[in-house]
């Protein structure tokens, strides 16, 4: 009887022993368990629709675009693309788990360190695409070396990069309703966030100081200790008749949005940028007045009294309304990236071409 239940127990603990060393045995060679949790493998609910949404896994067919670093820690909502911009074409994400199947790497060139330390790991899977992601002028960016040649696209404000970033005009197929032109109670307006001179801005300020002699400039902004409201950005912008659509540094295609704002508000945009062809080849060359096409800056102020006193010459700026719209750009700090970041998203998803970026700065600091 006793040596009955003796065996029972002996045979009990070996069995436990037997137990425990195959899971210990296990643990040690799963794969899954060395590396980082792969949440990329296909939960077991993700072949069954009903569960798809539950099952948290991209959709088997859309692309993965991660976004390695979040520009300046401006987080958004990644449904904000689908909201604002109709694009739902890949499967956005920022979690680097998915690294190994992301077929496009969205890289923020400033959060780059000089030593390269932070960007995505070796191997590089072979589909993949990094994309250069960076916004400012050349003015305004620091050459890291060792990026020359390892990129496949570029996103910029460049009309050239593989996936430009602006905003632009919209055709109108209908007549629009008539435009009415805002209730205007300023002359000239300006907002300025940034007046320092290491940031390129020098020529513009000087520009300002000389325009500020003969007419009068109403500016916010905090650079000059006015700051206005997100909400009264537009409504701001549509009481002055003018608004300097300056721009901080003097480079081809830099035509950001203080272009958009005017264009959109219904005012009149006054510019300083490259060139008038340039504008030309995004709004059309009646609907803003170049800072090139006077003298100095006497003669904008001169030409800007007379338009102030004729309201047929005036409204002629507005003409393009009938054929084109502005859309109101996002404004908010936190939604300064949504834009590229969703264009980003709709490259990723619609092309799979071979494409490697060589020499990548004797491309942009031209
Ligand atoms: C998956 O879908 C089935 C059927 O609709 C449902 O009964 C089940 O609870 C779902 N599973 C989960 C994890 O929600
Ligand atoms: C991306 O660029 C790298 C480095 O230039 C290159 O080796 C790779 O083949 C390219 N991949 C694709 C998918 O174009």
């Amino acid at each position: 009887m006793s040596s009955g239940l003796e065996r029972v127990i002996l045979f009990s603990i070996l069995g436990l022993g037997v137990f425990l060393m195959l899971f210990l045995m296990y643990n040690k060679l799963a794969p899954s368990r060395i590396g980082p949790p792969e949440p990329a493998l296909p939960g077991p609910y993700s072949k069954r629709p009903e569960n798809r949404s539950l099952s948290k896994q991209p959709e088997p067919e859309k692309p993965i675009m991660l976004l390695w670093f979040w520009p300046e820690n401006r987080r958004f909502d990644f449904s904000d693309c689908a909201t604002f911009f109709n694009i739902d074409g890949c499967h956005l994400t920022d979690d680097r788990s998915l690294y190994n199947k992301a077929d496009g790497v969205l890289i923020f060139h400033k959060s780059i360190k000089h030593d390269l330390s932070n960007l995505p790991p070796s191997p590089r899977p072979p589909f993949q695409k990094w994309i250069w992601y960076h916004v400012e002028s050349p003015t305004n960016t620091a050459r890291i070396p060792g990026l020359e040649n390892l990129f496949n696209l570029t996103l910029s404000y460049r009309e050239d990069a593989d996936i430009p970033v602006r905003w632009r005009l919209t055709a109108r197929k209908s007549q629009g309703e008539d435009f009415v032109l805002p209730k205007k109670d300023k002359l000239v307006c300006w907002i300025v966030s940034n007046k320092d001179p290491a940031t390129g801005t020098g020529v513009r300020n000087n520009y300002y100081k000389e325009l500020a002699k003969h007419i009068k400039v109403e500016l916010f902004g905090k650079a000059y200790a006015r700051f206005l409201k997100y909400e009264d950005y537009y409504s701001t912008l549509s009481s002055c008749k003018f608004y300097l659509s300056f721009e901080n540094s003097v480079h081809k295609d830099y035509i950001t949005e203080k272009l958009n704002g005017p264009l959109a508000a219904g005012t009149v945009p006054v510019v300083l940028g490259p060139p008038r062809q340039n504008y030309e080849d995004f709004v059309p060359g009646d609907s803003f007045i170049h800072i090139n096409d006077f003298p100095d800056a006497k003669a904008l102020a001169e030409f800007l009294l007379k338009l102030d006193k004729d309201d047929e010459a005036y409204l002629r700026y507005f003409q393009w309304r009938r054929n084109f719209y502005a859309q109101e750009h996002l404004l908010q700090l936190s939604q300064e990236f949504i834009q590229s970041i969703c264009y980003g998203c709709d490259h990723v998803g619609k092309h799979k071409e071979y494409r490697v970026v060589h020499d990548l700065y004797k491309w942009y600091f031209v």
